[in-house]
Order: structure tokens, then C-alpha cells, then sequence
């Protein structure tokens, strides 16, 4: 099995599910309704696009297992598995804003294999292949994605996310208040995985967030990794949905010290 053919697959599904969100967006009222929390939402849309999704990959791959934010749950024999968001930034669909996703990833037993996050209110599809580099397409052609070399504190533009948690959410704005006095700036985009594009485009400099979801980060952090950028937890371990710092090599580790002293702060 080539892992080319998997990123086209998650490429190609990104695509249909942006058009058809987009679509449904545009045309029909939202019905949203909550999961976790109050302010954590879902719409009809995203169901519809997981469901797109789903049924697609047990059309073209259909000993995969699968698993999608919206409940989707598949148990596979292939040695492929398959993370999909179906609208990563589901706040910003729903109010409208630019910058929501669809991100898809391949995943097998070596870890992401290939991924595609289509961001339809820009028209980029970013892709990667595990150790084949990452790539932009807009309808203005295909570039290869590099991070930045950033290497000071001070300058670094970083962003972030929220979780939906009340008492997490307050923690991390009390850590940002500190933290954003030894950087350039924050930017808080609202889709983890669109920041972990922006990271691979070296449109920011860093970007970190806990409590993700595996299916935010799958995809994305293959293409920051492979556009060049590290990528780990803030303790020098993995990254993992828990906890994840994308940055700059040279960064990086400035920027994993410097969240650690903001935290450190409240004790
Ligand atoms: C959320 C977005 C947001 C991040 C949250 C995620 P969703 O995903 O990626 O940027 O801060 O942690 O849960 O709920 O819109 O798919």
C-alpha cells in the first residue's frame, strides 16, 4: 500500500466534506445543539460531513478502522485506522467566521501516515506524507510548506486554544496574561488543527494547546513535522492530544520553558 494513495483519499473526502458543510452553511439554517459542555457545539453539519466521510472510506477502504469526533467508531483488520474532524473550529461555523476545517488522517502502526486538512473559506488543502514533506494547493498551484526559523522568544509569534471547561479555559487565559509579556503576540485562530497549519506555513512562529481531541491534532502535526517544524509535549516527551507544542526547532525549547514558568507562576 503506498501512503500517497492514503493522503489522496483523505484529500480528496476533506474536499467533498468542506464543499458540503460550506454548502449546507450557506443554504439552510443551523440546528446546533451541545456536547461536553455549554459552549461545546455541534451542528447538523458536522454529522452530515462525518457521515460523507464514513461512508466514502467503507466504500474505498473498508477493512480500516475509524474514528471520528462525532461518535463515528469502526474497528478495523487493515493496519490502517483513520481520524477525521469532521469541522474542526465548529465555533467559527457556526458564527460564520473564516478559518474551520476538515481534517483527515491515516494513522498506522509506525503513527500518522498521512493526513489532509482542507480549509474551505481560504480554499487550502494542506497535506503531508510521513517523510515525503508537506504541502500547500490553492488554485494557484502547490508549494512546498517550511516553518519558520524563529529562534527568539521575544519576537515569536505563538497560538493557542481553549478547551470548553470553564475552570481549564480560565486556567490557560491565567497563564497566557504571563506568558504574552515574554513573546510577540498571541493568536487564537479557533481550529487546532488550522493553527498547526499555519505553524507548517511559518505564518506563526509556535502554537501549543491541551485537551485536544486525537482527531484535532493527527493531521496537522504530521504536516508541521514535515514542513520542518518539532513537535512534542512541553516536558521534552511525545506529542499527544493531552498536551502538544508545535514550534520552530530553534524555539522550541525557549517556548516549552516559557509556558512552564507561566504555569509554574500559579503555584
Ligand atoms: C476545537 C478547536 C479549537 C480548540 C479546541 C478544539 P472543535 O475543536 O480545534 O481551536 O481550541 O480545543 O476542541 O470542537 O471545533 O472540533
Amino acid at each position: 500500500m503506498l501512503l500517497t494513495e492514503l493522503r489522496d483519499i483523505a484529500a480528496r473526502l476533506a474536499l467533498e466534506a468542506g464543499a458540503l458543510a460550506a454548502a449546507g452553511r450557506r443554504d439552510q439554517p443551523i440546528v446546533a445543539g451541545t456536547k461536553s459542555t455549554g459552549t461545546d457545539m455541534v451542528t447538523q453539519f458536522d454529522r452530515a460531513a462525518e457521515e460523507h466521510i464514513v461512508g466514502r472510506l467503507r466504500e474505498l477502504r473498508p477493512h480500516d478502522a475509524i474514528v471520528g469526533e462525532e461518535g463515528s467508531s469502526t474497528i478495523g483488520t487493515s493496519g490502517v485506522g483513520w481520524l477525521i474532524d469532521p469541522i474542526d473550529g465548529t465555533t467559527n461555523f457556526l458564527y460564520d467566521l473564516p478559518g474551520w476545517a476538515v481534517s483527515i488522517a491515516a494513522v498506522d502502526h509506525h503513527g500518522t501516515a498521512a493526513g489532509a486538512v482542507h480549509v474551505p473559506s481560504s480554499g487550502e488543502l494542506f497535506t503531508a506524507v510521513r517523510g515525503e514533506g508537506a504541502f500547500l494547493t490553492t488554485d494557484r498551484g502547490t508549494t512546498r510548506l517550511r516553518c519558520s526559523e524563529q529562534a527568539d522568544l521575544a519576537t515569536a509569534l505563538v497560538a493557542t486554544g481553549f478547551g470548553y471547561a470553564p475552570e481549564r479555559r480560565t486556567r490557560q487565559a491565567v497563564r497566557l496574561t504571563r506568558l504574552i509579556g515574554t513573546i510577540r503576540d498571541i493568536r487564537r485562530f479557533g481550529a487546532a488543527s488550522v493553527d498547526l497549519c499555519h505553524v507548517a506555513a511559518g505564518r506563526v512562529d509556535g502554537y501549543f494547546e491541551e485537551g485536544l481531541g486525537p482527531w484535532d491534532l493527527a493531521a496537522g502535526e504530521l504536516i508541521a513535522r514535515e514542513a520542518g517544524c518539532r513537535s512534542g509535549d512541553f516536558r521534552g516527551g511525545a506529542a499527544r492530544p493531552e498536551e502538544i507544542l508545535v514550534a520552530a526547532p530553534a524555539l522550541f525549547d525557549a517556548l516549552a520553558t516559557a509556558i512552564l514558568s507561566a504555569d509554574a507562576a500559579d503555584s
